[in-house]
């Protein structure tokens, strides 16, 4: 993974006339050409939900729909961002005066969260801002990343705006934790995918460190992607962050237990079963024991843990769940370590390619969004009647992707069976409604894997 990777290449076909258009509007704005074109593409997580930030591996695919901005250095350090979209408002600063506040999650900030992630990375005294024309085709709120490849794209302009070289690894690492700055406490799952995935290959992405390694799938395999329409920005709500903050009292709970085991070391899952060296099957056990299934109150996670709540917001808490008052530790850490479990046998079994691959990436697919929607609880109703109908409608297994609490749901289907899975769901869920029926072209595809984030020369 070096710099080098991010050389320029020519723009591709498909992507010619995009590129036009917004060569063109860059010109209208800016009364001048661009420098150079850079793109993120967004993702679908195949499996894999809401265990990056407890430490443990994923497996998703970056998708064809992406952030592609138009883009020139400007030597006075200004930045100024357009959306082709009218719904999104022009934006200008100062690229030494970066402030990103927490309350609204407005596009641009999260263009300032690359561009300030970069920036804080190099100690130079002459920064360049830059100028950008941005298109973005990921759906928002849909649960296919469109925030992070905002951040990676601004990120790999604030990169060749200023000539600053970065290997793609530092860059994962960067894009994943200034995307904090937002508000949200994700792990870093969508940046690695949308800034190192191949096209035709899934990514098993492992953390701390960071390492990346090609899935093949099965050959008759295809995956559908379907939005439920049901949208939810997890910068807006704090659910996102409820589930870190119990994922990370959970794991200082159980690591509390142990008397070999210093807790206030702890903040993630995975961290407990590293150092006892368990199995995932003993995590579970572990979990079984320890952990009660009724709600934890505060109180009672103070007590259990020897603190105050004042003490409790500085080792467990972040801004937006200091108020939370109950905590299902129990069913959250039941699904992290499973979900766990289940990254590493969907990998298996595209190493191993036995004859009923099929039926068996189906069921652990199945199997992980069952565990998303009882025991992390982060569904929607619209998504499990999605999901429902995806089954009914010839797919061999079908879950929720993303965050979730609404977003898409993502289907493996024999290759054969494509079309009349699309079918079936645009007529049974699309059609269905007034409201979805408009909709339906952008929000129901099949999808293959495709590339990752680039430079185009103009
Ligand atoms: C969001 C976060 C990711 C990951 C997923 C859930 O997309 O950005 O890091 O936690 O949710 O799997």
């Amino acid at each position: 993974m070096a710099s080098e990777n991010f050389c320029q290449i020519p723009i591709p076909d498909n992507r010619k006339e995009r590129c036009e258009q917004l060569r063109q509007k860059f010109l209208n704005k800016f009364g001048e050409e661009p420098a150079f074109f850079a793109r993120a593409p967004g993702r679908v997580n195949l499996i894999g939900e809401h265990v990056d930030y407890c430490g443990y591996s994923v497996l998703p695919m970056a998708i064809e729909q992406d952030i592609l901005m138009a883009v020139s250095p400007d030597d006075s350090g200004k930045l100024s961002f357009v959306n082709v979209d009218p719904n999104y408002d022009d934006f200008t600063g100062d690229v030494m005066q970066i402030r990103i506040t927490k309350d609204d999650p407005q596009w641009y900030k999260y263009m300032l969260c690359g561009v300030l992630g970069v920036k804080e990375n190099f100690c130079s005294l002459i920064v360049q801002g830059f100028k950008a024309v941005v298109s973005g085709t990921i759906p928002p709120s849909a649960g296919l990343s469109s925030s992070s490849a905002l951040v990676c794209c601004a990120a790999l302009a604030m990169l060749q705006a200023n000539s600053w070289p970065m290997s793609k690894e530092k860059l994962c690492e960067i894009c994943a934790s200034c995307e904090h700055y937002i508000g949200t406490e994700g792990g870093g799952m969508d940046q690695a995918i949308s800034l190192t995935a191949s096209p035709g290959k899934a990514k098993h992405i492992e953390f701390n460190p960071l390492r990346t390694t090609d899935v093949q799938l099965p050959k008759n395999v295809a995956f559908v992607v379907s939005n439920s329409l049901a949208q939810m920005n997890k910068a807006a709500t704090p659910y996102f962050n409820i589930r870190v903050v119990e994922c990370r009292i959970a794991a200082q709970i159980l690591a509390k237990s142990r008397p070999s085991l210093q807790w206030r070391e702890i903040k993630r899952l995975g961290e407990v079963q590293s150092r006892l060296g368990f199995s995932l099957d003993a995590m579970l056990g572990l979990v079984e024991s320890t952990l009660h299934k009724e709600p934890y109150s505060k109180a009672e996670v103070c007590k259990l843990l020897g603190i105050s709540p004042e003490e409790l917001a500085e080792t467990s808490l972040s801004t937006n769940t200091r108020d939370v008052e109950s905590f299902l530790l129990y069913q959250r850490a039941t699904h992290v370590y499973s979900e766990a479990k289940r990254v590493l046998a969907f990998k298996s079994v595209c190493d191993s390619q036995p004859p009923d691959a099929l039926e068996q990436l189906g069921r652990l697919m199945d199997e992980s969004h069952a565990s998303c929607r009882d025991m992390y609880e982060c569904s929607h109703p619209d998504l499990d009647t999605l999901v429902e109908l995806c089954k009914k409608n010839g797919a061999q297994g079908s879950r929720m992707t993303g965050a979730g609490w609404g977003g898409c749901a993502v289907s493996i289907v024999h290759s054969d069976r494509v079309d009349t899975l699309l079918a079936g769901v645009r007529e049974q869920y699309y059609s269905a409604s007034s409201d979805r029926a408009g909709k339906v072209a952008s929000a129901l595809f099949a999808t293959v894997p495709g590339g990752g984030a680039a430079y185009y020369s103009v």
